[in-house]
């Protein structure tokens, strides 16, 4: 039995590594451990609690087991929270067959007793980092008379407790570093958009069209997510050119266009110096070639340029179309989807074309201003 419990912890580990390792998705990794722990404990129910910093409250992050009426009584009732700041408290693990009859909870306001509470006995662990307990790990049972939780599911509780909070800070310090680093990009590009007047809020918008055209052309996740950053910062280098030209109420000059088009090249440079940022960065260098080769800086062609690149082409021209300028007001949206398609194979690679047709028509929502 003991073996066996070993092998559980151990798989249950494994499997949350590969999780973390794959996603790094913090409510894919509760899931999991919530799922293969109420398995192997054979318990009605499983819960993770972790500590919510600004209030020191520990709220319920994610739940198995439980059905909806049994998670909005305990909810209205508050008795998890209870259970837990007392467990959390104590830094210890918290063992009870019978919550009606333990004294430790007779006293407190919260009804343990009664049907529509859904908890007999129930077995819960702290999880701690660092000497400071950050969450709670349970596992309980609707009510089994003469059921009591034993020291190896206490063990494999606490083996495990050890290991996830590790994994699941891990997973909510990256969700958080990754939200920051997104907040403070769109700043950034909010700064360049504003020094061209004309241009307020274009980042943002191209993000949003060039991120449809890719779930219509069904690329996975992790590509969504490179092609969001790409597109948020295709503009990033205007910051190398001058303010003059970029904010000329007029169409440019010879030499002045051939300042801005310098625009590609400088943001570029300025993404290299970023981890794994190849694909952002030809994202960025090649948002303004063409599919039959006229555009620039390298004037690649077809499939030579960038995915990315091909992409922001279309979402890019689309924003810049139907936006006023000071020397041209701006087209229509229907003029617009009508001139991309027309561009199809010289401008556009037409397999974008497409899926662009194609999202423009499904979500028309995503495409209005
Ligand atoms: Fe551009
Ligand atoms: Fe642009």
């Amino acid at each position: 039995m003991i073996k066996r419990r070993k092998y559980e912890a151990g798989k249950i580990l494994l499997e949350v590594s590969r999780v973390v390792n794959s996603s790094m998705d913090p409510d894919e990794v509760s899931k999991l451990v919530l799922r293969e722990l109420r398995k192997s404990t054979g318990s009605d129910h499983s819960a993770l609690f972790l500590m919510d910093e600004p209030s020191e409250r520990f709220i319920l992050s994610a739940a198995d087991g439980f059905s909806e009426d049994e998670m909005d009584n305990l909810r209205l009732m508050g008795g998890w929270e209870v259970i837990i700041d007392y467990m959390a408290k104590r830094k210890r693990p918290l063992a009870v067959d019978d919550i009606h009859k333990n004294a430790a909870f007779k006293f407190k306001k919260i009804p343990f007793s009664g049907e529509k509470f859904p908890m007999e006995s129930f077995l819960a662990v702290p999880l701690e980092t660092r000497g400071k307990v950050v969450g709670a790990l349970m596992v309980s049972n609707r009510g089994r008379p003469g059921h009591k939780f034993i020291k190896k599911d206490k063990d494999l509780l606490l083996t495990l407790s050890n290991n996830i909070a590790i994994a699941l800070l891990n997973a909510r310090l990256y969700q958080k570093m990754k939200s920051l680093f997104l907040s403070t990009i769109t700043s950034l590009t909010r700064a360049i958009d504003a020094k061209d007047s004309y241009t307020s809020g274009h980042s943002e918008r191209v993000m949003k069209y060039t991120v449809a055209i890719g779930r219509e052309l069904a690329l996975d996740e992790e590509a969504l997510e490179s092609l969001r950053l790409a597109s948020l910062l295709h503009d990033i280098g205007k910051i190398g050119v001058r303010e003059s030209i970029l904010m000329k109420p007029a169409k440019l000059l010879g030499y002045e266009r051939r300042q801005m088009r310098l625009h590609p090249s400088i943001g570029a440079r300025i993404i290299e110096s970023m981890d794994d940022s190849d694909i952002i960065r030809r994202g960025i260098l090649e948002h303004h070639e063409r599919y039959d080769g006229k555009g620039y800086p390298n004037r690649l062609k077809g499939v030579r340029i960038s995915k990315e690149g091909r992409i922001i082409a279309v979402a890019d021209v689309f924003d810049a179309l139907t936006t006023d300028r000071p020397y041209q007001k701006g087209y229509s949206k229907e003029e617009v989807f009508r001139k991309i398609q027309d561009e199809a194979s010289s401008q556009f690679d037409p397999q974008i074309v497409s899926a662009f047709v194609t999202s423009y028509k499904s979500h028309p929502e995503i495409w209005s201003k």
